[in-house]
């Protein structure tokens, strides 16, 4: 058996907590392999509304397996919000969790370092969630961090300790005000309930998994294009979020790789700084915002909206060797006249279909406009149904990539979804 991979082509937030709850029934486990509470990821069934920060997507299935990688950071604090509102629906998770010792914990004072050194970049901020990623991902290659496995051991409070003060010893250099006491008191209650989880070694297990056949799909957070090494450098989050993170951040070999699920908007969003070549400043941009309910569900930020982005998207499909696309929120594009999407760049009067490696160059996508449709899309389930504008929309995109798109989703729901298996020009 191998691991199927679904990961995030943009820059966030393109719909991979309702895709992955969408295809738990094919899978037996559902393992997230890096990134924090950073997530949000939003799942959406029997009319309710849930988001998942550090939890996999495969939790409301009771008979799925779902593993936290190693791979992650985890915030006891919302950690035990996340299972505390799941338990408000009446559901049990201990038994279908399995958490890596050796994911890494987010203390308060990540968090606080997180906000003091935002604050002190003033304009040129990355814009990140405040949640302690990038200070916990620094203690974690600095090789400081504090494990979920060092829970357990005798000398965790002398390590917790240790790692506190060299923390507060850097905030007071950002001069930077602090209440500590009450969010340390939160946390240790946390970490005691954290406790009562099931830790693994989360590498022999996921292996042992496969060797019995077990159908593992891994779930990316965020997107590539704000992946530590691929993505707009520094307004990128802390973790490989691409294809290559699935691998470290469960321990799985390289070769047990099988699908790679890309997926992305039908547009394009980004919540924080950075480049963002195809953002749309006015009303269309408004547009989108307002019919894409484009707001942050981890941070509630609106998110800054614009045209579909070709060239970002064939850099993020080739990082990944996407091997199936999955295009979301279509039903967004509804009623627009023309659609555009960025086919190349210019930079510096010269045509590019290459990512620039300065974030700060200016960039003038070049664009093609392709006719939109008109009909509501939402409650459509087959490609029959399918509007021509929409299918051609979707053939273009597929001739850019060279990738077929297997699923186009149109609404939130977990049902809202068209599988178009040999509808298209890829699938003959
Ligand atoms: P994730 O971080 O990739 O899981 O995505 P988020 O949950 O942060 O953001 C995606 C948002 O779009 C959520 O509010 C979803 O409920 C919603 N969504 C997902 N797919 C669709 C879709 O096809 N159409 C519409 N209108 N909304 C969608
Ligand atoms: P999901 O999994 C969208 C963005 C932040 C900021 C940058 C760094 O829901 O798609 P960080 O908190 O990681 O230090 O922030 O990355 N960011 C996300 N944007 N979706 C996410 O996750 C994100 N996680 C981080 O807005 O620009
Ligand atoms: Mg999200």
């Amino acid at each position: 058996m191998k691991v199927d991979v679904l990961l995030g082509l943009q820059w966030g937030d393109e719909g991979k907590g309702k895709l992955v709850d969408a295809l738990t029934r094919d899978y037996d486990v559902i393992a997230r392999f890096q990134g924090g509470p950073n997530a949000g990821h939003t799942l959406e069934f029997n009319n309710q509304k849930h988001v998942l920060h550090t939890i996999p997507s495969g939790i409301f299935h009771s008979d799925k397996l779902n593993l936290i990688g190693n791979g992650l950071v985890i915030d006891p604090v919302v950690f035990k919000k996340e299972v505390d509102r799941l338990a408000g629906f009446g559901m049990n998770i201990r038994k279908n969790l399995f958490i890596s010792k050796k994911s890494h914990l987010i203390l308060p004072t990540h968090r606080l370092l997180d906000a003091a050194s935002e604050t002190s970049k003033g304009t040129s901020k990355i814009g990140s969630t405040l949640k302690g990623i990038g200070p916990a991902y620094t203690d974690k290659t600095g090789r400081e961090g504090l494990r979920v496995g060092d829970i357990l051991e005798d000398n965790f409070l002398e390590k917790y300790n240790y790692l506190k003060e060299q923390h507060l010893n850097k905030i007071k250099q950002f001069d930077y005000p602090i209440d500590l006491e009450p969010l340390e008191k939160e946390w240790m209650t946390a970490i005691e309930f954290l406790r009562t989880f099931q830790f693994v070694n989360g590498e022999y297990l996921v292996n042992e998994w496969l060797g019995t056949g077990l159908r593992i799909l891994a779930e990316g957070a965020q997107g590539s294009m704000l992946d530590i090494d691929f993505g707009s450098y520094p307004y990128v989050t802390s973790s490989n979020t691409t294809c290559a993170g699935a691998c470290t951040g469960l321990g799985v070999a390289p070769g047990t790789i099988g699908n790679v699920i890309g997926i992305f908007k039908a547009y394009c969003t980004r919540v924080g700084s950075g480049p963002f070549p195809t953002e749309l400043l006015e009303e269309t941009g408004e547009r989108l915002r307002t019919t894409g309910r484009e707001f942050g569900a981890t941070t509630g930020r609106p998110r800054r909206c614009g045209w579909l982005d070709l060239v970002a998207l064939r850099y993020t499909v080739m990082l990944n060797g996407v091997t199936s696309l999955i295009m979301t929120k279509a039903d967004v594009l509804s009623g627009f006249d023309t659609l555009r999407v960025a086919t190349a760049y210019i930079i510096n009067g010269k045509t590019t279909t290459e990512i620039p490696f300065d974030t700060d160059t200016p960039v003038e996508p070049v664009f093609t406009d392709l006719p939109g449709w008109s009909e509501d899309i939402s409650e459509m389930r087959s490609k029959d149904e399918l509007p021509e504008n929409l299918k051609g929309y979707i053939r273009y995109i597929e001739e850019q990539l060279g990738v077929p798109v297997t699923i186009v989703s149109v609404g939130p729901d977990r049902e809202a979804t068209v599988h178009l298996s040999s509808l298209l020009m890829a699938h003959g």
